[in-house]
């Protein structure tokens, strides 16, 4: 991984100041997405962490990890399973539910998108209090997968959400952080 890669992938991330609410900055990748050389490097660098690990499956978390996990699964000719906010998947599913850094929610996932037959990379665009993650993780351990890593392009270290995933036994990888 070369600094150089990282500093330029931090470049591009904006900051938008009192959004969605007052005090929170909001650290918004969409230019990071809008850059085709930008996008291109992100995606690269989770290819490359990943190709020799063999995941079968990718699991992203609605709704900005799924525009990365979908690529990151192409790349590498692996399924991409949603973790979707509740209400959305029309099959049988498993719901969590959790506390946000301004709200809480509850995501879902399919009772069939993957079992213990799978080790799985499950993947966001940011790391805040970790809740969103958490609530995935639980949800990939309840039907039996193997999850080997949680990815993200951005942690937010103050809110403490790395310390908890790791805490709770998941190894996270994270490109770039932002105090
Ligand atoms: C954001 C972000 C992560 C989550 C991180 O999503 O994309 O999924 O918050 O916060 P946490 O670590 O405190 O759980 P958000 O819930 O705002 O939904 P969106 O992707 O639909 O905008
Ligand atoms: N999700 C939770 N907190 C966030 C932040 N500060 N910026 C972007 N997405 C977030």
């Amino acid at each position: 991984m070369s600094h150089s890669d990282l500093d330029f992938i931090r470049q591009q991330i904006r900051t938008v100041p009192d959004w969605p609410s007052a005090g929170v900055q909001f650290r918004d990748i969409t230019p990071l997405l809008s850059s085709p050389k930008a996008f291109r490097v992100l995606i690269d660098q989770f290819v490359h962490r990943y190709f020799d690990a063999r995941p079968t499956a990718i699991a992203g978390l609605d709704a900005r990890g799924f525009i990365i996990g979908s690529v990151l699964a192409y790349e590498l000719n692996i399924g991409f399973v949603p973790i979707r906010k509740k209400g959305k998947l029309p099959f049988t599913t498993v719901q969590e539910s959790y506390e946000l850094e301004y709200g809480s929610a509850t995501v879902e996932i399919h009772t069939d998108a993957v079992g213990p037959q799978d080790r799985v990379v499950l993947i966001d665009d940011l790391i805040a209090t970790g809740g969103t993650m958490l609530a995935g993780l639980r949800l990939l351990q309840r039907l039996g997968a193997e999850v080997i890593e949680g990815a993200a392009i951005v942690d937010l270290p103050e809110l403490g959400g790395s310390d908890r995933i790791r805490a709770a036994g998941l190894p996270l990888h994270t490109l770039v952080s932002f105090e």
